[in-house]
C-alpha cells in the first residue's frame, strides 16, 4: 500500500512587537519609500529580549498539535529548521521537545537557512513513506533580529522574527506531500555572499570578531536577488514535474518571502496569476525558515485554501540551498 504524509495541522507564532519602516528611519539612514519600493516590506515583528527561537517554535508547535488534534506523545520526530538556534548545542528541537513533553520523539535541528522548513518536509515525507514513522513535527523558526547588524541599512531593513509548524501524519489517502524536490550548491557558500562569518569553528568568537560585527548577517543583495529569481522557478517546476501536475492546477503558490520583486518575478516566470500568489512579506519581512509555513498557516486560517487544494511552496537560502514541495491539503 502506498503511504502519504498528510499535513494534518499547522500553527504559527508571530511576536507582538512591531517595527515599522518609519521606526527604522530612526535607526539607520533609510526611508519608508525606499524600503517599500525595493522590497515590498512595510513592517516586521521583533521578539522580546527574553524570548529565544525555541520559545517562538514552541508556541507555533502547540498550535499545530492542537490543530491536528494529537497528543505530544504521538510525535515520533521533531525537526526544526533554523539559523538562530537558542544555543550552538543542545539543539532548538530538544528545547521544543522538553517544552512539549514529547517524550517519545527524537529531535534535531536542520541547518539549511531559508530552505530549512522545506528540507524538513522532504525528510519527513521520506521517513513517513518508508514506514518508519507515523507522526512528525516540522518547524521553521527564526529570531533574525538577534543576528542582524542594526547599523547596516543594506540588511537590517529586510528581516523579522517568526515561527511556523506543521504536523505530518501517515495516511493511505492520496494527500499531503505529493512531490518534493531539494537542491544545494556549495560553490555559493561564501559568507560574504550570504551568511554569518564568525561564531563557528572557523572563526570562534573573540573581542575582535564582536567589534567587527562578524556575528551578523552579511549579504551581497543584488547577486542573491538574481540567484533567487533563477533558482526558485526551476525548483518549482521540478516538484510539479515529479507530481505530473501543471502550474494551472495549483490553487495557491507560496514562494519564499524575501522581497516582493523576487516573488513577482518568480510568479511571472512560472506564468501563475498574481491572485494565486500568497504574499505576507509586507507584514513580516524575511523570516527565513519560517516564511513558507507561516504563509501556509495564514492562508488556511483565512480560508484561502481548503481541503483538497493544491499548494506549491518554493524557497531558497544561504548555502545555496533550495527546495519545493507540492502539497494537497
Ligand atoms: N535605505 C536606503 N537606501 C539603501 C538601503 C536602505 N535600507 N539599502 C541600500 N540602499 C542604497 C544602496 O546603498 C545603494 O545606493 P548607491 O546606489 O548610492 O550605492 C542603493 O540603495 C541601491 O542598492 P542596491 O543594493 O543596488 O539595491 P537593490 O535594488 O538591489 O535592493 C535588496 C537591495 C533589497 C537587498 C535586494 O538586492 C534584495 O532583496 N536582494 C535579495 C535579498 C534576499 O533575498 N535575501 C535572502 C537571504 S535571507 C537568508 O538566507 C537568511
Amino acid at each position: 500500500m502506498v503511504r502519504y504524509a498528510a499535513m494534518t495541522g499547522t500553527g504559527a507564532y508571530i511576536p507582538e512587537k512591531v517595527l515599522t519602516n518609519v521606526n527604522l528611519e530612526n535607526i539607520v539612514d533609510t526611508n519608508d519609500e525606499w524600503i517599500r519600493q525595493r522590497t515590498g516590506i512595510v513592517k516586521r515583528h521583533i521578539a522580546e529580549p527574553d524570548m529565544a527561537v525555541s520559545d517562538l517554535c514552541l508556541r507555533a508547535a502547540r498550535r499545530a498539535i492542537k490543530d491536528a488534534e494529537i497528543d505530544p506523545l504521538d510525535i515520533d520526530l521533531i525537526i526544526v529548521g533554523t539559523v538562530t538556534s537558542d544555543t550552538l548545542f543542545p539543539s532548538t528541537a530538544c528545547y521544543v521537545q522538553r517544552g512539549l513533553g514529547a517524550k517519545k520523539a527524537y529531535a534535531f535541528d536542520l541547518a539549511a537557512a531559508c530552505a530549512g522548513f522545506v528540507y524538513g518536509l522532504d525528510l519527513a515525507d521520506g521517513l513517513i513513506k518508508s514506514g518508519r514513522y507515523e507522526t512528525i513535527l516540522v518547524i521553521g523558526g527564526e529570531v533574525l533580529s538577534r543576528i542582524v547588524d542594526w547599523t547596516d541599512r543594506n540588511t537590517c531593513v529586510l528581516f523579522g522574527d517568526a515561527a511556523g509548524a506543521a504536523i505530518l501524519q501517515a495516511t493511505d489517502e492520496e494527500k499531503g506531500i505529493l512531490a518534493s524536490y531539494c537542491g544545494s550548491d556549495g560553490d555559493y557558500s561564501d559568507t560574504d555572499l550570504l551568511g554569518v562569518p564568525a561564531g563557528g569553528s572557523r572563526m570562534p568568537a573573540t573581542c575582535e570578531t564582536v567589534n567587527q560585527k562578524l556575528h551578523t548577517i552579511k549579504m551581497r543583495g543584488r547577486e542573491v536577488f538574481k540567484l533567487g529569481v533563477r533558482i526558485m522557478p526551476e525548483a518549482a517546476l521540478k516538484a510539479l514535474a515529479l507530481a505530473g501536475i501543471t502550474i494551472d492546477e495549483v490553487d495557491l503558490f507560496i514562494p519564499h518571502q524575501a522581497n516582493i520583486r523576487i516573488i513577482e518575478a518568480v510568479g511571472d516566470r512560472l506564468g501563475i496569476p498574481r491572485e494565486k500568489v500568497y504574499i505576507n512579506v509586507d507584514r513580516y519581512g524575511n523570516t527565513s525558515a519560517a516564511t513558507t509555513i507561516v504563509a501556509l498557516d495564514e492562508a488556511i486560517r483565512e480560508g484561502r485554501v481548503n481541503s483538497g487544494d493544491m499548494i506549491l511552496m518554493v524557497t531558497f537560502g544561504a548555502g545555496l540551498t533550495w527546495g519545493s514541495t507540492l502539497i494537497k491539503l
